[in-house]
């Protein structure tokens, strides 16, 4: 479990382990996430990372735009940091 703070939003969800980023953002921002395939390969529902650290598990990134931490794709990559921020 771990925290992501919206920053447009102004406002903080907790992550389960059974649930993605992308749930639990749905729970609070008001309008439509982008998103399409929710397993990690289409690109659609890239966010940038604005601090913390993602836990990339998407097909999309290579390894040096994963180290890089600048977008992550919330369908599926989660948190390594016990906090993240989003530009959500
Ligand atoms: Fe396709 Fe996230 S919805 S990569």
């Amino acid at each position: 479990q771990f925290e992501v703070e919206l920053a447009k939003t102004g406002t903080t969800v907790s992550v389960g382990s059974d649930e993605s980023i992308l749930e639990s953002v749905r729970t609070v921002v008001a309008g439509v996430i982008p998103a399409s395939c929710e397993e990690g390969f289409c690109g659609t529902c890239e966010v940038r990372i604005l601090a913390g650290k993602a836990d990339h598990r998407d097909q999309i990134l290579t390894q040096a735009e994963q180290d890089a931490n600048e977008s992550m794709f919330i369908c599926v990559s989660r948190a390594k940091s016990p906090r993240i921020v989003l530009d959500l």
